[in-house]
């Protein structure tokens, strides 16, 4: 009989809860129950004085964490931009959590490293970037943008004699920064933690679906960045990069792109028109744990410019092996020690083939338009031109819009959040979910009318 506290015993338990979790996602209630939220308070206690047993700490997890957990896995949670974790990759970042390879450094995490570079190739060769562009795994498009920015931050020094690693930003010669009107609120913290200010950048006009209007570019002068966008999170909109590549790069701007999802456009046939022109960028952030569907944490960064983005990022001491042949992740990256995200991303992809995930981008738009279309029809105006994932409702007025979210949530069937897009309260509907059927759709789109028109006629404002 097998111990009762060996790995084994312990991990296969760990598994079975898992595996439970995942096969009972699709048919549980999207949000917990109120009692399940009020249950876990029973993890607030003073630290043990000894500790317990392993099989009932992973126990107590499954006892109180999962009822009170949301079902963002499954193929009704429309929050947020949300992916679903594909099995495979759930499955190989559970073994590489077994290995739990610190994969900073090639030389003692081959195969971690390996797999992360594989993964960066195909996915360099999957969105048309330049074939030496160099890229960093990271925790999510965040930061993704931070180390861009920061790739970008020591090239436009560079370009005016200024080594900003070394003499810092105290009197250096002044960068101009220009984001969009609807840029993610992610890219302004990214330029605050580099030191060029949340608040001086210059925010370029858009129109209504929060594309940057690349005629009002004003004119370059001096050190620049410009960031842009493929993917308002509202609406799903792209800037015209191409455009704006084509306007400021003669004057040696450098041109970041925020692709948190939208990025993953470029690997559907159907969608690529999207990102026409966006490979002359200098740099591209992204998500896998938004639309490729890989577990939580996983970002990456890619940057045209490989040296500029290690200037900023690599360390060097006598005890760190930097001083090799192979690439060496951390490199790259803001972190030394850091997870194998590598390993997911590299599931994903070998997993689905490029046929597979232009097929998983394209599923998502369809559903996403028959969205559109369902509330459509049944009187709610979408607020936006469904280009992607994205779609936006509005039930009325604000208040009543509010209203009817709450009660969706409430509900269950669905989850889907509020936003205010350009002054107008509205639901945000994003499908970014692997396993998201027509059903699923047809099932939410049933309880989101048969709620809305309720509340419409039971509590006019
Ligand atoms: C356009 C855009 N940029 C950046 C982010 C931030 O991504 P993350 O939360 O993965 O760091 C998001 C998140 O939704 C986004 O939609």
């Amino acid at each position: 009989m097998a111990d009762e506290n060996s790995v084994r015993h312990l991990l296969e338990a760990a598994a079975e809860y898992g595996i439970d979790y995942r096969e009972t996602s699709p048919d549980r209630a999207v949000s917990a129950t109120p009692e399940a939220v009020a249950a876990v308070d029973e993890f607030i206690e003073p630290m043990p004085e000894d500790g317990v047993a392993d099989m009932s700490v992973i126990a107590q997890l499954d006892e109180i964490g999962t009822p009170a957990t949301v079902a963002m896995t499954g193929p009704r949670y429309f929050g947020f931009v949300i992916g679903g974790s594909l099995p495979v990759t759930v499955a190989s970042n559970w073994l590489a959590t077994a290995w739990d390879q610190n994969t900073g450094m090639h030389e003692v995490t081959p195969a971690t490293a390996t797999l992360e570079r594989v993964a960066m190739d195909w996915m360099i060769d999957l969105f048309g970037l330049p074939a030496d562009t160099s890229a960093a795994f990271v925790t999510g498009a965040t930061i993704a943008n931070f180390a861009s920015l920061a790739a970008a931050r020591n090239r436009v020094y560079n370009n005016v004699g200024w080594n900003v690693e070394a003499d810092g930003l105290i009197g250096a010669p002044p960068v101009s920064v220009l984001v969009g009107e609807e840029v993610h609120p992610t890219v302004i913290k990214g330029l605050g933690l580099l030191g060029f200010g949340r608040e001086r950048v210059v925010r370029l006009a858009v129109d209504g679906q929060g594309r940057i209007d690349a005629r009002k570019l004003p004119t370059i002068d001096g050190p620049t960045i410009v960031c842009t966008q493929a993917g308002n999170l509202n609406t799903g909109a792209f800037d015209p990069v191409g455009e704006i590549c084509d306007s400021v790069k003669p004057q040696d701007a450098w041109v970041h792109v925020d692709g948190a999802f939208g990025l993953w456009a470029a690997a559907s046939p159907d969608r690529a028109p999207l990102c026409n022109g966006f490979q002359a960028a200098d740099s591209w952030a992204t998500d896998a744990h938004k639309w490729l569907n890989v577990p939580y944490d996983s970002g990456i960064a890619f940057v045209r410019d490989g040296p500029a983005l290690k200037a900023a990022m690599s360390i060097t001491a006598d005890y760190l092996m930097t001083d090799t042949e192979f690439r060496n992740p951390s490199d790259y990256t803001p972190e030394l020690s850091r997870r194998a995200r590598g390993v997911d991303v590299w599931a994903a992809l070998k997993a689905l083939g490029k046929t597979g995930v232009a097929e998983m981008i394209d599923r998502c738009c369809r559903n996403a338009r028959r969205f559109a279309a369902g509330l459509e029809a049944a009187g709610f105006p979408v607020l936006n031109e469904v280009v992607l994932n994205q779609v936006l409702v509005s039930f009325g007025e604000d208040a009543q819009t509010r209203r009817i979210i709450d009660a969706i949530q409430e509900e269950g069937t669905c989850w889907c959040g509020v936003t205010v897009w350009q002054g107008q309260t509205a639901m945000r509907i994003s499908v970014c979910n692997w396993s998201t059927t027509q059903g699923d759709v047809d099932q939410s789109l049933d309880a989101i009318i048969r709620i809305a028109k309720s509340e419409v006629v039971d509590k006019p404002e």
